[in-house]
């Protein structure tokens, strides 16, 4: 199972949170990792603990979204590892705020990482994809991370969940257009994980440090407590094996059950 030995795969954001495990979790199954992200030192930590747990990773700066940002990181994983196989379009950013609070500058900036960073990301890194795909057993995939915000509306985040909603049928048509040409695409909807994000949406609905706000969101979710990093992990490495050869443009929720209530 889960079977990535030999790929080489890029994953966006990976310096931390879903990203971050994302990537420990591809190499630990024997996929080399590009861990890329703006956070300079906590994706240079991540790339030597997963060097250090005897995988192959490297870190590189990406803004995803900077077209040539992207361009840089194919190069790289082409000159470093040989090409480009997974890409985990994971880099997110989340602003809580209600509609009639949300500046034209939120809507830029959020649409700027969660829509154009999984476009540009998409474009840039396909023909690399491709490329190898010609060669491969299975084929080449991407793994888009959405939310179960972009299952169902949000209360707290409304644009935010555009974005995901976003994300998820872009996901589909992604796999349409690439179904022939040796990429597989498909999405993973996260409910509430414990990460720094997660801290985020957390502190938007009460304190971040209060259990009771905790202990009720915990219990908002049908399996009884708030996601791990590493139920997301598992979900991506999976969608992005060769185990999953036969799945694109499908929707996956890891969330504890909360849409479908
Ligand atoms: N944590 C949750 O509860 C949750 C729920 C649903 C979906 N998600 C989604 O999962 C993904 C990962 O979230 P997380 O919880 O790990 O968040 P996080 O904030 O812990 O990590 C996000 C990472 O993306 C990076 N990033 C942000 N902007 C970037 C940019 N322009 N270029 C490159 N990297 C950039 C950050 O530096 C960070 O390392 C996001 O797409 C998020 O929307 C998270």
């Amino acid at each position: 199972m889960n079977n990535v030995a030999g790929k080489v795969a890029i994953v966006s954001g990976g310096a931390r949170g879903i990203g971050g495990e994302s990537a420990r979790q591809l190499a630990a199954h024997g996929a080399a990792v590009i861990v890329a992200d703006i956070l300079l030192d906590e994706g240079e930590t991540n790339a030597e603990t997963i060097r250090q747990a005897g995988g192959e990773a490297q870190f590189i700066k990406l803004d995803v979204t900077a077209a040539a940002s992207w361009e840089n990181a194919v190069a790289k994983a082409v000159s470093l590892f040989g090409g480009v196989d997974i890409l985990v379009n994971n880099a997110g950013i989340y602003i809580p705020k209600p509609i009639m609070e949300s500046s034209e500058e939120d809507f830029a900036r959020l649409i700027a990482v969660n829509l154009e960073g999984v476009f540009l990301g998409t474009k840039i890194c396909a023909p690399e994809m491709m490329r190898r795909a010609e060669t491969a057993k299975v084929g080449s995939a991407i793994v888009n991370i959405s939310s179960a915000a972009g299952l169902v509306g949000s209360r707290n985040a409304p644009i935010y969940s555009m974005t995901k909603g976003g994300v998820r049928l872009f996901t589909k048509s992604t796999a349409l257009e690439f179904s022939r040409k040796g990429i597989r695409c498909n999405s993973v909807h996260p409910g509430l994980i414990d990460t720094p994000m997660g801290g985020m949406l957390l502190n938007s609905r009460g304190s971040e440090g209060s259990n009771d706000v905790r202990a009720a969101i915990a219990n908002s979710h049908p399996i009884g407590r708030i996601g791990e990093d590493t139920d997301i992990a598992a979900a991506v490495v999976f969608l992005a094996s060769d185990d999953a050869a036969f799945i694109t443009g499908a929707e996956l929720a890891v969330d504890g059950g909360v849409t479908a209530i």
